[in-house]
């Protein structure tokens, strides 16, 4: 009989041993929440493709901040529904926009809660790409947008911008803009952000942005890129990210991995609402143990060199 001379069961024997040597643990620290917010009053409509979650309007926006504060999360980032969508979504540069509206309210409520924006024109323009669009997304006319709206995000009690829009220069522009009224304190979290079929709930249902012609692919990354993944990230961190998110999160382990080894920024990533809704349907059907497999989904993502997760799990509803 042959006898292995390495036994690395031995550090798996028992509970006690596992817990002891586990090199990965996800806390509620990690942890920034998305909310959706609406327009009107005592409005809350079920996300039914992201169960658990809602679109809500800003009173109940600060009900649900405060249970998720009370639950030991610290952090949600912000997504708007405006009222009015136009071409060049102006509601996100405006100071009684629907989410400066919301930032009021929440740091007037829950102070302690650290707010986080999304700095793009998705959910505000009516074609519903991520800035003003001739043939194409003007890229330079987007940036002087992304400066407005950062700047009255920041007037309005944001603690940290996360332009999500892919556009060139959006970082040195969003800096600028934020150092030029007084905002140098201000972090901003850069997305290295792909063209990816795992935005469709988030899209259809949650943020209502489905671009109504074309795709992203001319400003999100082609999913077959790790290179340019690594380049778009270095150019964003050279005009100043403080923070770097990957998304999607668990189809993109590799390239996490890869800007956490090779920039050593505090990293994020985005488990988007597509990973969430695929957990989500297959638990419901009995194939998949609902908890065990949202807890490997976020281990593995923290494993891969993730320190601060977006998800959908955050409140453990459904
Ligand atoms: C765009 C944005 C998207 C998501 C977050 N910000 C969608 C897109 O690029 O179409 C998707 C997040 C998710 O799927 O959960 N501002």
């Amino acid at each position: 009989m042959f006898t292995p001379y390495y036994r690395m069961r031995r550090l798996r024997k028992n509970p006690q041993i596992r817990n002891m040597v586990r090199e990965t643990i996800v806390t509620p620290n990690d942890f920034i929440y998305p909310l959706f917010v609406i327009p009107g009053k005592d409005k809350i409509n079920p996300i039914s493709s992201m169960p658990g979650n809602a679109q809500m309007s800003i009173d109940h926006l600060v009900k649900e901040a405060k249970i998720v504060r009370d639950l030991g999360i610290q952090s949600v980032i912000l997504f708007g529904i405006p009222e009015h969508k136009d071409a060049c979504g102006s509601d996100a540069t405006s100071e009684n926009g629907i989410i400066c509206r919301a930032l009021v309210a929440l740091k007037k409520a829950v102070p302690e809660l650290y707010l986080i924006t999304d700095a793009c024109f998705c959910e505000y323009t009516d074609h519903g790409h991520c800035g003003p669009k001739g043939n194409e997304v003007d890229n330079d006319a987007t940036l002087e947008l992304l400066q407005k709206q950062v700047v009255v995000q920041a007037k309005s009690g944001a603690d940290m911008v996360a332009p999500s829009g892919m556009m060139d220069g959006m970082v040195g522009a969003i800096r600028e803009g934020l150092d030029n009224e007084g905002f140098e304190n201000i972090p901003i979290m850069s997305y290295a952000k792909f063209a990816s079929g795992f935005y469709g709930p988030f899209r259809e249902e949650a943020a209502e942005s489905t671009p109504q012609f074309g795709d992203r692919s001319s400003y999100q990354m082609d999913p077959a890129n790790g290179n340019e993944a690594i380049r778009e990230t270095a150019l964003d961190v050279e005009e100043g990210a403080d923070i770097i998110m990957v998304k999607p999160a668990m189809p993109y382990l590799d390239i996490l991995q890869r800007i956490k080894n090779e920039f050593g920024l505090p990293t994020a990533a985005y488990q988007v609402s597509g990973e969430f809704a695929m957990i989500k349907a297959a638990a419901e059907r009995g194939w998949l143990d609902h908890d065990r497999v949202m807890l490997e989904s976020l281990t593995s993502i923290k494993r891969a060199g993730a320190d601060l997760i977006l998800t959908y799990f955050c409140k453990r509803s459904g």
